[in-house]
């Protein structure tokens, strides 16, 4: 047996005893008294702690965070309701170390039980039916995963040290012990200290400029679940975009973005004309240095952004626009259990969609709506036409909610949506969704209660409807369902022209390409044959600059069909953007394309051991089993 067997069978044999125990312990809290809080909270498989039968009502963080030695130590308060009389609080905790624990002021002997794979270390609190404060004094550990730390040279300014953290899914635990689990939610208040020099920022109401004594206070007055906990510590400075949107970014960096985002604000409008009341007050993004693992993170009121959608175009920003959506599908209205993703990501999809439809008509949504079918298509090829993952209801008991990361809900998710809005009408499909979103605000949900409030609120007895839909195909079968609705081809039609007479050696100054945005671009690019010639590669690039791109979604692209052209040319372009840009959806397929022939697989060996420092853990994670699984 090799090692990875091994430790997979260890691992799941420790997880197996863990759900046991869970169960267990869940099981003991419910004969003891009545029923739980909160039923679906006991679904979650994800969570170790037992706030099913505890309310967890506020969380009152005090935390000092250490650039130096990478650390963040302090205090997280919280005040529970025991309704159930639970003989003890069980809390999430990943790679912490906790040094006391009180209850309402005494100190209590805690239990820390050994790590069980992803899901981390679960913190045993004994407490009493009349318990009401519990506080854990820790510190974070080297293994956070929630946590990347930069050094300045890592930043866009090379000037300061940089922290940033991304708590989805089931990170949170790793920098603040909780009870981390979609369906539990608090409010907070923090102060967190920081070096002076720094501005600290949170998921909370912020400040705009930094002060000299390093202390920064925080309140969250809406109760949110722990995967939307979010800290950014850096030199950052921020601008104004209207009244409630507003930008921060490295002071280098600040124009460029404030351009880039003028018309957040009008956003946050047309959202609200679709969808109901913008709850959450003020909607501010901050633009995180390169090493952002992901595009861009719905943290209520402070979106965080990769730069690497600052193309110079505003060409996009829909990405904001998706984040900003999540303020109603994700935060407002939560997936019950990470089974549920696709409600949070696919609605997110759509209602994106429909926002760019709004602010840059039709033609331009529909290119966003094609670009995300032909995503859907590679990923259930890649996945298998018959995989349970393609599903949108997931099964991730046993697994790392990291697993359903797919672009199954996402684009799956927003077709699925699409498709009942084109067999029910517009009209119809709108009002509901806006009843949706009033009627489960703050609330969350799972797959199957969505399925009968669609049922009890929208088909009701339009059988019609209902068979036209096919439901049980789209949420509990494999693939792509036959009657899933594709967009108007208007613009990428134009696109495919063009390809055309390319792939016929008409020159490049022939095609007419001034209009396209980096969606055309795209389009053209993707749909070309699997290799192109060197000669072909090298036309191409003369005319349209493709290796020196500043845009990282064509850069990206582009580069990958280098890799598979064996265009050289390319490759020194292709070693700074490795070296800065931590974004997964760029690493992974690019990296992985290199994997695919001998030579290629030595570059990528030796770029990944040069640059996987600049990566965030959970990048390194899965770059560690692309690149040395094979070897
Ligand atoms: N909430 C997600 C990011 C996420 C999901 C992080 C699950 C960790 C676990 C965010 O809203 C998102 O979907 N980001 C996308 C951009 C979007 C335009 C598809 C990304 O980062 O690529
Ligand atoms: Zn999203």
């Amino acid at each position: 047996m090799n090692r990875y067997i091994l430790k997979n069978v260890v691992g799941l044999l420790l997880l197996f005893v863990a759900f046991t125990a869970c169960k267990n312990k869940k099981t003991e809290a419910s004969a003891m008294n009545s029923s739980p809080v909160d039923s679906m909270v006991l679904r979650d498989v994800h969570t170790l702690s037992n706030a099913a039968y505890i309310e967890m009502r506020h969380l009152d963080l005090d935390i000092a965070v250490d650039m130096a030695k990478k650390q963040i130590a302090g205090t997280a308060l919280w005040q529970i309701n025991n309704k159930t009389k639970a003989g003890e609080l069980v809390l999430d905790t990943y790679d912490l170390s906790i040094d006391t624990v009180t209850v309402d002021g005494k100190a209590v002997v805690f239990r820390l039980d050994p790590r069980i794979q992803f899901l981390g270390s679960a913190l045993h609190i004994p407490i009493q039916p009349a318990s009401r404060l519990v506080k854990v004094t820790y510190k974070t550990g080297t293994e956070a995963r929630a946590l990347q730390w930069l050094s300045p040279d890592q930043t866009h300014d090379k000037a300061q040290p940089f922290l940033y953290t991304q708590s989805e899914s089931i990170y949170a635990r790793s920098w603040i012990p909780c009870a981390d689990g979609p369906g539990i939610r608090f409010t907070y208040n923090a102060r967190v200290t920081v070096p002076t020099g720094l501005m600290a920022l949170m998921s909370a109401e912020n400040h705009s400029e930094k002060n000299d004594s390093g202390i920064y206070h925080f309140r969250m007055n809406t109760p949110i679940p722990a995967y939307l906990m979010a800290l950014a510590v850096g030199d950052v400075t921020f601008k104004s975009i209207d009244e409630r949107t507003g930008v921060y970014a490295e002071p280098g960096m600040i124009e460029r973005a404030r351009w880039e985002f003028e018309n957040v604000g009008k956003m946050v409008n047309n959202a609200e004309q679709l969808y109901g009341a913008y709850r959450w007050g003020r909607y501010d993004v901050i633009v995180l240095p390169a090493g952002f693992p992901i595009g861009g993170m719905e943290n209520p009121r402070l979106t965080f952004c990769t730069p690497t959608i600052i193309a110079g175009d505003r060409s996009l920003v829909s990405l904001i626009a998706h984040e900003l959506a999540h303020s109603w599908s994700g935060n407002l209205v939560t997936n019950a259990t990470w089974d549920d993703f696709w409600l949070n990501e696919g609605f997110t999809d759509y209602f994106e969609r429909r926002i760019m439809e709004q602010m840059m008509g039709s033609s331009y949504s529909d290119m966003l709506w094609e670009l995300g079918y032909q995503d859907l298509v590679e990923n259930v090829k890649s996945l298998g036409e018959k995989s349970k993952d393609t599903w949108l209801k997931l099964d991730l008991k046993g697994r790392d909610p990291d697993d359903g990361l797919t672009d199954i809900p996402y684009e799956k998710g927003s077709h699925f949506l699409k498709l009942i809005e084109v067999q029910a009408g517009r009209d119809r499909f709108d009002k509901f969704l806006k009843r949706y979103f009033f009627d489960h605000a703050f609330k969350t949900i799972t797959t199957e209660a969505f399925l009968t409030y669609l049922d009890t609120g929208l088909i009701k007895d339009d059988t019609t409807l209902r068979r036209k839909l096919n439901i049980n195909e789209w949420v509990y079968g494999p693939g792509i369902p036959s009657n899933c609705p594709r967009a108007g081809q208007e613009r990428f039609a134009k696109v495919d022209n063009a390809r055309d007479l390319f792939l016929n050696d008409v020159p490049p100054a022939q095609l007419v390409t001034t209009e396209w945005t980096t969606h055309e671009w795209l389009h053209f690019l993707r749909k070309m044959p699997p290799a192109l010639s060197p000669n072909q590669m090298k036309t191409l690039d003369m005319a349209y600059k493709f290796t020196k791109s500043g845009n990282s979604e064509i850069a990206d692209l582009w580069f990958i069909m280098a890799v598979r052209a064996n265009y050289t040319f390319a490759y020194p372009e292709m070693e700074p953007f490795l070296a800065s840009i931590g974004r997964r959806k760029f690493l992974e397929p690019l990296y992985g394309e290199m994997m695919k022939t001998p030579k290629g697989a030595e570059m990528a060996r030796m770029l990944y051991e040069r640059y996987r420092k600049n990566y965030h853990p959970l990048a390194q994670e899965s770059l560690d089993k692309l690149i040395y699984a094979k070897q």
